[in-house]
């Protein structure tokens, strides 16, 4: 089986190109099942309910979210309707919604993980000791497990990917917006790549307006960060090949789409 991951959809521009380019890459690559971190896709911060309804018309079977989880406060209202949306599962005990679901292909399930880091992020649950009951739960339904491990420090990020190396098929990193090199399978078959980067505008900063980033830099002020609301954009995603008989990742690719790097059919 292949799955197919698009990095943190940011506001407007990157949601455009899930749009345009979503049927391509599906058309192009074939995946059984599709995932897009979508935590950032309502301008910039946070999701709403239309807008994780546009994602899985647009052929995507689950979103996995992040520390802007919660900042749109309607998520409240639809997230423990929403099944296929997942929030990272390190959030505290009663925290809406779940953190891990299960998607169903004609050949095999997936289940669908999201945690998050706690190097330079808010003190939530142990990510680690969380996996290893989510694995536990996750391998009684199916052998083939995605975790999308939403962290700031590619320390964190590595440390998570052996430490659940041989345990979960592929292990993708988020959050930071820039895509790594290091894809690779680990020894024991876990796909890995530190951060898949983001979809949205190419020529800001992470994202956002690069003027406002530079006069924070240069002053020290408070800035308002936004999402640019012209120019070009970028994709950024990941693609793997899965044994679904053992859950090993067998391929593991990287996928940029932007004007230095253009899509071909
Ligand atoms: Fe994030």
């Amino acid at each position: 089986m292949r799955i197919l991951f698009i990095g943190d959809v940011v506001g407007a521009p990157g949601r455009e190109m899930v749009d345009d380019y979503l049927p391509k890459l599906k058309q192009k690559y074939q995946p059984s099942v599709t995932i897009v971190n979508g935590e950032n896709a309502a301008a910039g911060k946070g999701i709403t309910d239309k807008i994780y309804r546009r994602f899985l018309e647009k052929g995507a079977q689950a979103v996995t979210l992040g520390n802007h989880a919660w900042d749109k406060k309607e998520i409240f209202d639809f997230i423990d309707d929403a099944e296929y949306l997942v929030r990272p599962a390190n959030f505290p005990e009663g925290t809406p919604g779940r953190g891990l679901t299960f998607v169903k292909t004609p050949k095999a399930e997936v289940a669908v993980i999201n945690l998050q880091g706690r190097t330079f992020l808010s003190p939530n649950d142990d990510p680690f000791r969380k996996i290893d009951e989510l694995i536990a739960i996750a391998k009684k339904r199916t052998p083939i497990i995605f975790l999308d491990f939403h962290a700031e420090a590619t320390s964190e990020k590595q440390a998570m990917g052996w430490y659940v190396d041989g345990r979960v098929s592929v292990n993708v990193g988020t959050h930071t917006h820039i895509q790594t090199a290091d894809e690779r399978i680990l020894p024991r078959g876990t796909g890995y790549i530190s951060d898949v980067g983001m979809t949205g505008p190419y020529d800001g900063i992470l994202g956002m307006e690069r003027e406002a980033v530079i006069k924070r830099f240069l002053t020290n002020l408070p800035v308002r960060f936004e999402v640019p609301k012209e120019g070009r954009k970028q994709l950024s995603g990941f693609l793997v090949d899965i044994d679904d008989q053992t859950g090993q990742s067998k391929k593991v690719q990287r996928v940029q789409i932007n004007d230095d790097r253009p899509f071909f059919d």
